[in-house]
């Protein structure tokens, strides 16, 4: 057992508690960053002269020769240690002798730890934000092919209104887009550098914390208060939340792609690299992995809610239950990367059934509202237009057809206002294309906001 803090204990740690209180099964997660963190520290201790040039390049070179064995396979991490600071530490002193043991001065686990939080999860925000960039280059692509590939809109998952494939998902590109900018403000927030805060009240040493948070390209500078700068733990609530979000967004798309891929609607086909089986019924194609997407979100939530728990009661400033930040946030890191990349795959090869499309927009009446829009234009009151293409619709489903299927006799008959351009005025066509307001989803309107996305990505 490998400890850091051994001098004032008589006895050895409990096996059990030992085991209870490690945390090197997960936090070697971050060794490249501890190692990148102590490397700043080190250098701006020399700067100092508090540590001699000799001794810092020993150090540095040290340190890089740990990382390079461990990524090698040559060092292995191993559980004898109590976390990656002591396996690093207890390594150094193992190659460099008595210069080792010169590398935490002026530093404390608190804020080592809590920079290498920092630091693994700026990287990850960036790496999450790479691929909600890459998910909105799919759907982007896809709503360029398709401003006129018409739809049912939904209300209630009742058809509502004819829309296009490329304005329903140009829905999600808002979602997502949201998502990114979200993941933005997050990282320029937290980007302060908590070394030098020490255990919790700063150091005597004279440490040039500017230095350091520039080294560690932490734009903001130091943290300002050495409490907080341990203790803090408000930007892994916000990216969990952040994440959250985005396994909301995919979750929703997914139940779409679910129902869309149904035997009922068949508006897309998965692709078969994108599907699975069943063991027992030979023509199921299931849409397992949308299924998955939208049952992962819950553990997301679920790490979100949890570090919520565990921050809420804690006094000030570090407390050992904040080591329970990390494997609930690698999870949920590992869950949205993983769920955003399988889901802009499937979306890539996804199949759109334009035809399907089409014909559910047809039948369910999406067009009954610009029907009351035509009488309204031949001066009818809305609220009566509304009333009279609602018996319309009484009449058309008791003799089984749609609106475009009446004959203007039949129209006549309920109101004599109706001429032959009824037929053109309710196209699904016109109802599109007359929808010309900036986020509508007419075509004129649909090439602007397309433009524009386009604009965003570059
Ligand atoms: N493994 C610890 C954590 O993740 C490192 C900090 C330890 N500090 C301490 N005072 N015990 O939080």
């Amino acid at each position: 057992m490998a400890q850091l803090w051994g001098g004032r204990f008589t006895k050895e740690t409990d096996k059990l508690v030992y085991n209870f209180n490690a945390s090197i099964s997960f936090d070697q997660k971050f060794l490249k960053e501890d190692i990148e963190g102590s490397s700043a520290h080190v250098v701006m201790l020399a700067k100092q002269g508090i540590l001699t040039a000799e001794e810092k390049i020993e150090i540095l070179n040290g340190l890089d020769s740990i990382r390079k064995d461990v990524e090698e396979g040559r060092l292995k991490i191993t559980d004898e240690y109590e976390d990656v600071h002591s396996f690093v530490e207890a390594n150094l002193i193992d190659r460099i002798g008595d210069t080792g043991k010169k590398l935490h001065t002026g530093r404390s686990r608190n804020d080592q730890v809590a920079l290498d939080m920092k630091l693994y999860t700026r990287n990850q925000i960036d790496e999450m934000d790479g691929l909600v960039k890459q998910l909105l280059e799919t759907i982007l692509k896809i709503m360029e092919e398709n401003t006129e590939t018409y739809m049912p809109g939904f209300t209630h998952l009742q058809k509502a209104q004819p829309i296009t494939l490329a304005h329903h998902l140009g829905a999600y590109f808002e979602m997502f887009r949201r998502d990114r900018s979200r993941l933005s403000d997050i990282r320029n927030r937290m980007n302060t550098c908590p070394l030098g805060s020490g255990a919790l009240a700063g150091t005597t040493y004279p440490l040039d914390r500017d230095y350091t948070a520039e080294l560690l390209k932490f734009e903001n500078g130091p943290t300002l208060n050495s409490i907080d700068g341990v203790s803090d733990r408000d930007y892994l609530i916000e990216f969990l939340s952040a994440m959250a979000t985005i396994m909301m967004h995919l979750s929703r798309f997914s139940e779409e792609v679910i129902i869309w891929n149904s035997n009922e609607y068949q508006f897309v086909d998965i692709d078969d690299a994108y599907s699975t089986g069943s063991s027992i019924m030979p023509q199921k194609k299931n849409p397992d992995i949308a299924e998955l997407v939208r049952g992962k979100t819950g553990r997301v939530y679920g790490a979100l809610i949890s570090l919520l728990t565990t921050m809420k009661g804690l006094p000030l400033a570090y407390n050992k239950d904040m080591q329970e930040d990390k494997e609930l946030t690698f999870d949920a890191i590992d869950t949205t990367k993983g769920c955003l990349a399988l889901f802009t795959g499937m979306l890539a090869t996804i199949k759109f059934n334009k035809k399907n499309m089409e014909t559910s927009a047809r039948n369910g009446f999406t067009n009954a509202t610009d029907a009351a829009d035509y009488l309204v234009k031949h001066g009818v009151p809305f609220r009566d237009a509304h009333g009279i293409v609602g018996q319309l619709v009484l009449y058309c489903i008791d003799k089984g057809i749609s609106l475009d299927e009446m004959t203007l006799e039949e129209y006549k008959n309920i109101s004599p206002v109706f001429e032959n351009d009824i037929y053109e005025a309710i196209s699904m066509k016109t109802c599109v294309e007359k929808r010309v307001t900036v986020g509508a989803p007419g075509p004129e309107a649909m090439h602007d906001v397309i433009g524009r996305y386009k604009q965003y990505l570059q």
